[in-house]
């Protein structure tokens, strides 16, 4: 039977395997086994450099570890017998080659700032792969509002029809949403990457370790400085589920509205097949499921969030094992928001918006007659409380015929007579018209096909930056996992 290299000494006891499972993280440390190799050559590396260990003992460490590195982490190192990814890699280190070499990796530091350590390393990835996916949703919005900036549907308060707007309008919309995600996300990324490394325990050590380096060769912007905070906090797990709650917040409305806007009752969007199921019953049935899990999976990120936060609030410093049982929360919250944001992208790729009907329904609702009051205070002077009260009052009677609203005006204040104003049904027609309507809302943001024209050109060029920031960062850690593998590899030479 395999050793676990951590408990050998200290602990006698048996454990039952239901205990063993109980406390072993191995299934979650499948999503840290690579970082572990890295910061495991780093470390190595670090600790050649500092002379805390010789040559003659990195050599055969590090000969192992590329090894690993390019054929691929052996198996046995996730057996449950170990209580992690790091006792794994460790035990079966030493058993390759002897305790003599292998028995000194782990010199100078814990696994409490070693799987922080990976944590950081494993969620900047998976940010900047959820970056890259929320810039291809972005992309995919614009690119869908750029064809329909005259596009005219309904906008509504209250689920009630409220105004005109455009179908380039309410996408843009999600598509700002999405922005303002993609910052937060982008903002918690510079506190996600910074080591903790060399915190060892809590209380660092007394070896001449260079935490520095270690930094500098995995890539990260700094350090997590003091070395309590640095294996104790898990703010950097809890602030990406956060902002990703927010994200799946946005996404699960847009769902939403997917949904309902594919019901037979509305029928403002046509879904792919691809992103439907049927029934087992019902044979002519089309249902938008994709959505609709997208939708409960919100509610999965949340929950993620919520597990992790409470799993947090009550520790005292400073390492706990607690926190262990935080982490899987963290990769189901990262990887439920990335799979919807990449699926979601494909869902609005793939839709068919009827804008035939959205046009009918545009109109719908007396949703102009906030422009009837308007032009009533713009073309005649009247207090817009007045206006508002007169259309009001004609909407209740049955029409905004030019009679109705003389007689609505008529009963508001006998002195007003829009007729006598010079108001003429033609003129009427005109401010209830919907495309009129949209074409005065140039206000920056506003639905008129001219500010949204703006807004596309704006956005792309803030989507550009983006990608380039991404692509930047992305870039930066490549190199520096490059340049960590080569001087492991010039040294073993
Ligand atoms: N697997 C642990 C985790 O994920 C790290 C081990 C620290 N264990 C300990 N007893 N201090 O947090």
């Amino acid at each position: 039977m395999r050793k676990d290299v951590v408990r050998q000494g200290r602990l006698s006891g048996t454990r039952s395997a239901e205990m063993v499972r109980f406390l072993s993280s191995m299934q979650a440390d499948r999503h840290i086994a690579r970082a572990d190799l890295l910061v495991d050559i780093a470390h190595v590396l670090m600790l050649d450099t500092q002379k805390i260990n010789e040559r003659a003992v990195t050599k055969p460490i590090i000969t192992t570890l590329l090894g690993y590195y390019d054929d691929g982490i052996p198996d046995d190192v996730f057996d449950e017998r170990f209580e992690d990814v790091h006792a794994g890699i460790e035990s079966l280190l030493i058993e390759s080659i002897g305790s003599e070499a292998g028995g000194r990796m782990h010199v100078g530091r814990s696994r409490n700032d070693e799987v922080a350590t990976c944590l950081r390393i494993r969620l900047r990835e998976d940010l900047l792969a959820q970056m890259a996916a929320l810039i291809h949703v972005r992309a995919t919005l614009l690119a869908i509002a750029e064809k329909h900036t005259t596009s005219a549907m309904p906008g509504f308060t209250h689920l009630q029809h409220a105004q005109p707007t455009t179908l380039a309008h309410h996408l843009l919309a999600y598509e700002q949403a999405f922005s303002r995600d993609f910052d937060r996300l982008l903002s918690a990324y510079t506190r996600v990457n910074r080591s903790p490394l060399g915190a060892a325990a809590f209380a660092s050590t007394g070896y001449p370790i260079d935490r520095n380096l270690t930094a500098g060769l995995l890539g990260f912007d700094g350090l997590v400085t003091n070395t309590m905070d640095a294996v104790a906090t898990r703010d950097f797990a809890l602030e990406t589920l956060a902002n990703l709650s927010i994200m799946m917040a946005n996404v699960s409305r847009l769902c939403e509205e997917l949904v309902i806007w594919s019901s037979a009752f509305v029928r403002f969007v046509t879904l792919d097949d691809a992103v439907c199921s049927t029934s087992s019953i019902m044979p002519q049935k089309k249902n938008p499921d994709i959505a609709e899990i997208m939708r409960a999976k919100s509610g999965a990120v949340f929950g993620a969030f919520s597990s992790a936060f409470v799993t947090v609030k009550g520790l005292p410093m400073s390492y706990n094992r607690d926190l262990q049982d935080l982490t899987p929360h963290l990769w189901r919250g990262v990887q439920d928001s990335h799979d919807s944001i990449v699926i979601l992208s494909d869902m609005l790729a793939g839709a068919t918006f009827e804008t035939e009907r959205m046009a009918e329904e545009a109109g719908k609702g007396n949703s102009t007659a906030t422009e009837l009051a308007d032009s009533l205070v713009r073309s005649y002077g009247l207090p817009f409380r007045t206006a508002h009260n007169i259309v009001g009052r004609a909407v209740q009677k049955g029409d905004l015929s030019l009679a109705t609203l003389e007689t609505a005006a008529q009963e508001v204040d006998t002195k007003i007579s829009l007729k006598n104003l010079g108001l003429t049904q033609k003129e009427i027609d005109r401010m209830l018209d919907v495309q009129h309507s949209l074409a005065l809302r140039t206000a920056p943001g506003g639905p008129a096909p001219a500010a949204t024209k703006k807004a596309i050109a704006l956005r792309k060029r803030q989507l550009n930056a983006d990608t380039a920031d991404v692509k930047k960062i992305q870039a930066s850690i490549n190199l520096a996992e490059k340049i960590l593998i080569t001087t492991a590899r010039r040294l073993v030479a």
